[in-house]
């Protein structure tokens, strides 16, 4: 029988976030284990803070609605964790690893934003205003990690792991391509094997 409402759907759906959440609380710490970088480990370090903080404010969602807090396994976010556990053990470089974690933690970050994003929509929807303020926060916060964690990529440890890459390249000696924007990138050179 198809009796189900878009209050079941939304119920549905934060428990699948409350699940999620907790899964990234125990994956986390090996985002920071694994990276080199010492800013991207305070980033992951300061984002599993907020983690916890991010369960604790969905219990209050939960509260608010009169229901128990309680998860339902979100297998969206066990992929990305997957994928993530998988790239640490593919051997790469240090400076390589960092990017790869940055990837994985960005496709994380996106997924929780569409996913808080569609709950704060309908708890609007539905009159649930308490809930549609505690979820924002949320959102920000995954907003602003993404936003970290982008910066630290563009703002040097996707150049460091590209001068690992090439090592023997030196940025100086190729005359830039005319053009506009043109810039001077490493040359293209077969992967070593
Ligand atoms: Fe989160
Ligand atoms: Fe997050």
């Amino acid at each position: 029988m198809a009796d189900k409402t878009l209050h079941d759907l939304f119920i549905d759906e934060l428990r699948d976030m409350f699940d999620a959440e907790k899964q990234l609380i125990k994956a986390l710490p090996k985002l920071v284990r694994a990276a080199s970088s010492a800013k991207l480990r305070a980033a992951f370090e300061s984002h599993l803070k907020q983690t916890r903080g991010q369960v604790r404010r969905l219990e209050k969602v939960f509260t608010s609605l009169g229901e128990k807090p309680r998860g339902k396994h979100c297998d969206g976010i066990a992929g990305i964790i997957k994928e993530g556990d998988a790239v640490m053990k593919e051997g790469f470089d240090a400076e390589a690893l960092d990017a790869a974690l940055i990837a994985g933690g960005q496709r994380a970050e996106h997924y929780e934003m569409a996913a808080y994003g569609t709950l704060i929509a309908w708890a609007q929807a539905l009159g649930h205003t308490e809930a549609a303020r505690l979820l924002q926060q949320n959102l920000d916060e995954e907003k602003a990690a993404d936003k970290k964690l982008s910066g630290l990529a563009e703002g040097g440890i996707n150049q460091s792991a590209a001068v690992a890459a090439y090592p023997d390249e030196d940025a100086d000696d190729e005359p830039v391509a005319a053009g506009a924007g043109a810039r001077k990138t490493a040359k293209r050179k077969p992967a070593r094997r």
